[in-house]
């Protein structure tokens, strides 16, 4: 394919509660990757609070694009072209981003192209993996998501299955408020789940018959929930440790078990892992095992590419089709991933 955004691309990524530049040169040469984290403002409310998140873009953004710049040693007349992500997110707190890469690439006369933030957790795995290519699955889950997807092109990205109700990040993060053990949930389940019984308790696995590879996470939630309130109420002992392992199985087995179900179904030999929950420990090692007994080759991103970050903006941009100016781009909360443009 042509690849119209080789040279350096500065990619702007602010749809959540990090604010994060990066500089790459030719897709995957990663110059710099600035993030500055909000999660130290937004723990003492147990989660992100939208307004909070967009202030704090604006306060820091152009200090994290000074520092990429510096960083990757360039002055901003280096950069060949800018990337931002649109969409999907907070919109407040996109519009910071799209607001400034728009006067950026404005003021430089350069071109920019917009970035679907899905698409780019998805694509970290190409910074990671350099000889990695489509066809393949992948299990997409962040906090607000949670999609198998059938990459058949750099442009050919659709959806075969999805929540129906909490994404899987979404998930750990409300059992670990219920448990009282911080915010983001994930890294400290994770992290409590390795000295913890996975087999300690069960929580159920829920399935449906118009398409199995839909997921429900408030079943299991829920479960937990409940079995807490119990417990609290017949004033019965447990170990939060054991919680947070029997918990993070029951979530990652059902992630594992259908998104390699549809490797096989669909006769693809890849199998890739994208966003914040592709960083989960027992995940990673349960989808390498399941795809070892199946032949399927498992990918994932190195960890700082699987949260939030902007390196992963530019390495989408670099496939994209999309190479205007985009003046008129806005920010939009809401955004599809399916796109078929291969063609
Ligand atoms: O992709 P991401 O940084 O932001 C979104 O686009 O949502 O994902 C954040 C989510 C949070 O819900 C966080 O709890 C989860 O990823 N997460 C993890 C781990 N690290 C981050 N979940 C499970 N295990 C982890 N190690
Ligand atoms: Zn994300």
């Amino acid at each position: 394919m042509d690849l119209i955004n080789n040279g350096v691309i500065c990619a702007i990524e602010t749809s959540c509660d990090e604010t994060a530049v990066s500089v790459v040169r030719n897709g995957t040469e990663v110059l710099s990757n600035i993030i500055y984290s909000q999660i130290d403002v937004h723990k003492k409310y147990g989660g992100v609070v939208p307004e909070i998140a967009a202030r704090k873009h604006v306060e820091i953004i152009n200090h994290i694009f000074k520092e990429a710049l510096k960083e990757a040693n360039i002055r901003s007349s280096d950069i060949d072209r800018f990337a931002v992500t649109y969409g999907p997110g907070l919109v407040g707190a996109l519009i910071v981003g799209v607001s400034f890469a728009k006067a950026m690439a404005y003021a430089l006369k350069r071109p920019l192209i917009p970035v679907n933030h899905m698409h780019a957790h998805i694509f970290a795995n190409f910074l990671t993996h350099k000889d990695l290519k489509p066809p393949f699955i992948c299990l997409v889950v962040s906090g607000g998501h949670t999609h198998i997807v059938d990459f058949s092109g750099y442009n050919s990205i659709r959806v075969i299955g999805k929540t129906r109700d909490d994404a899987a990040g979404e998930a750990f993060d409300k059992i670990a408020r219920a448990l009282g053990i911080g915010y983001p949930g994930g890294p400290v389940i994770d992290r409590m789940a390795a000295s913890g019984n996975g087999e300690a308790y069960s929580f159920p696995k829920v399935s449906f018959a118009d398409n199995d590879y839909d997921f429900s996470f408030s079943g299991p939630k829920t479960a937990v929930l409940n079995f807490m309130n119990t417990a609290k109420q017949k004033n019965i002992g447990y170990r939060t440790e054991d919680i947070c392992a029997s918990f993070q199985k029951s979530i990652c087995d059902i992630l594992a078990e259908k998104s390699i179900k549809a490797c096989i179904e669909k006769k693809y030999k890849v199998l890739c892992l994208a966003g914040g929950v592709a960083a989960n420990s027992y995940l990673r090692m349960k989808v390498s095992k399941m795809g070892k007994g199946s032949g399927i080759d498992v990918f994932y991103p190195e960890l700082r590419y699987c949260t939030d970050n902007a390196a992963m903006v530019a390495a989408r941009a670099f496939y994209a089709k999309e190479d205007d100016k985009y003046i008129f781009l806005n920010a939009t909360a809401d955004l599809k991933i399916d796109i078929d443009n291969d063609k």
